[in-house]
């Protein structure tokens, strides 16, 4: 925990939140699970516990009351109801990416129900169902090998489909068909009751709504997700394109400016950082036709370094997976089993910006003035501007609760101070932390100056606790909705977590 960093009234809804259960009721919950067995894990199984309670993000050594490693729709049922009669929160837990260590609960003594067992992929006709507990890396895999399908989600391997597809979910196909939430035709929950319910336009709609933006840890645990997949061009063109920080203004105003113009089949991130500028994406053609797509932004910019590779969808999936050890076309990589690693684990903080217009010049230098910062003991730190708009923006905001959908570009702010899989329990990188919160703090005084927006907006996936005005910034409109929501669901707060939907 960094309590330094966090604010009055944040440390107010924590201290209030994190009260134990009564010893009685713990009791009554290991009886309650017993017919669970081997499946579940306290700090009595010493070893078990300390390798399961940890997640990506190393900072956080919330001590979970119990672990279910769940292999069942059953043992999730059994799971909730027994958490709720001990008065126990419930932290469901797919690939365990939550920036803020949520789904170990964002506070000790939660019940985390880990679902990486129930990973099962099934097309059938134009939908495929998907176990909430799979990894998009072996998501994208087990598609291809059925059908040559793919699914528009975000390109980092080991992101769980869980708290990815609820809060959005955005990748380099999102321009040509929307966040993951839009292709999402069904979902199997278990409710606070312990009850299976299946959510869909049709069947418990107000669910519907809430899952698709709002749905992670507040409402119930997503076991299933039936989803359109896609298919993508026979022939794709991953590139990747470099320049020096020094261009920056010129290169980030001509990429700005490719939101509203170019093709929906370009679908593209830009890394800025001290190393330089790094423009990556998969474009939907040959490389012919990706060269047309971008002429005029190639006009207008010098010349970068590039490397522009014309392949499957599924080898520029594997190429921005950054898997260890992966070779062009070794797609079985996608899966991270064997020697496939892709650095599971680490220590980092991340914060986020969506700006609902073209950045404004004083935008663009301050991307360049915090890019070049390189923070003492951090091993990277970078600024992602993704475009957004396409297929995301033809969405009403009240259609789900995601409500960004006038996003025109989303800034991911990262800063790390480890490799991957180091081990947990190191301390902070405070001048990482510093950096990251004078920075914010300029970028929030940009955002107002310039008057992007009423009030800053984040996007939930990349949550932080610190997130000014956070329920505004992350569901906007929605929230009086999804409070109604969320006490006629849960009235009891089963389901709660620091920034979990309140239920007023
Ligand atoms: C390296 C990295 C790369 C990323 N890249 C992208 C990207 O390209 N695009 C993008 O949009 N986002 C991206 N993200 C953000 C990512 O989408 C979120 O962190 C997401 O919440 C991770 O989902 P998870 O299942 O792995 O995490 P978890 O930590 O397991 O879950 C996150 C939250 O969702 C809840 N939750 C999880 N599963 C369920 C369920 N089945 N039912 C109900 N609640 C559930 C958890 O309780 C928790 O509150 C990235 C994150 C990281 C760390
Ligand atoms: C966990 O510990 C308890 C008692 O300490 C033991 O009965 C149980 O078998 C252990 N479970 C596992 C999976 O090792
Ligand atoms: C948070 O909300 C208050 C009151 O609406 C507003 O004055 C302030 O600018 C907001 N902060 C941010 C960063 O948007």
């Amino acid at each position: 925990m960094h309590l330094h960093t966090l604010s009055a009234a944040v440390l107010l809804a924590i201290s209030t939140l994190a009260v134990a259960a009564p010893a009685a009721d713990l009791k009554k919950l290991n009886g309650c699970l017993k017919p669970l067995g081997s499946k579940v894990i306290t700090s009595n199984n010493k070893s078990q516990y300390e390798k399961e309670r940890y997640a990506f993000d190393l900072r956080y050594t919330f001590k979970p009351q119990v672990i279910v490693m769940a292999k069942s729709n059953a043992d999730v049922q059994t799971a909730v109801k027994c958490a709720k009669a001990a008065q126990v929160p419930v932290a469901p837990r797919s690939g365990g990416h939550s920036f803020e260590g949520y789904s170990i609960g964002g506070q000790d003594g939660s019940l985390v129900l880990d679902l990486t067992a129930m990973n099962t992929v099934k097309v059938q006709g134009d939908k495929a169902k998907v176990g909430a507990g799979i990894r998009l890396g072996k998501l994208y895999l087990d598609l291809y090998k059925q059908g040559g399908w793919t699914i528009n989600a975000g390109t980092c391997p080991s992101v769980g489909i869980g708290g990815h597809a609820l809060g959005g979910g955005f990748g380099l196909l999102a321009r040509k068909h929307g966040l993951l939430i839009d292709r999402i035709v069904e979902m199997e929950m278990v409710n606070a009751d312990g009850q299976l319910l299946k959510v869909s336009a049709t069947q418990n709609p107000d669910l519907f709504f809430a899952l698709r933006g709002a749905g992670s840890g507040s409402f119930g645990v997503v076991i299933s997700f039936t989803i359109k997949p896609v298919k993508p061009a026979a022939k794709v063109t991953s590139f990747s394109y470099e320049w020096d920080l020094k261009h920056h203004a010129q290169v980030l105003k001509a990429y700005i400016d490719l939101q509203a113009k170019a093709s929906r089949d370009l679908g593209v991130e830009m890394n800025v950082g001290h190393s330089g500028l790094e423009l990556y994406g998969i474009f939907q053609g040959t490389k012919s036709q990706q060269k047309t797509a971008l002429a005029s932004f190639f006009k207008v910019v010098p010349k970068p370094k590039e490397d522009v590779r014309e392949h499957r969808h599924v080898d520029a999936q594997l190429r921005f997976a950054f898997v260890e050890g992966g070779k062009e076309g070794d797609i079985e990589g996608l899966a991270l089993t064997g020697k496939h690693r892709a650095g599971d684990s680490r220590y980092t903080k991340g914060k986020s910006l969506i700006y609902p217009t073209a950045l404004k010049p004083s935008t663009i230098a301050l991307l360049g003035k915090w890019a070049a910062v390189k923070p003492k003991g951090a091993t990277s730190n970078y600024i992602i501007v993704d475009l957004w708009g396409g297929a995301v923006s033809d969405h009403a905001a009240t259609e789900t609760s995601f409500v960004h959908r006038n996003a025109h570009s989303v800034f991911e702010f990262v800063v790390e101070w480890s490799g991957s899989n180091a081990k947990p329990g190191k301390a902070d990188c405070k001048p990482c932390l510093k950096w990251m919160d004078d920075m914010f703090k300029e970028f929030l005084d940009d955002y107002k100056k310039n008057n992007y927006d009423s009030v800053a907006r984040g996007y939930q996936n990349y949550i932080d606790r610190a997130m000014p005005n956070w329920t505004e910034a992350y569901y906007g409109q929605a929230m009086p909705r999804l409070k109604q929501i969320k006490s006629a669901v849960d009235p009891a707060n089963v389901f709660r977590f620091p920034q979990s939907i309140p239920l007023k």
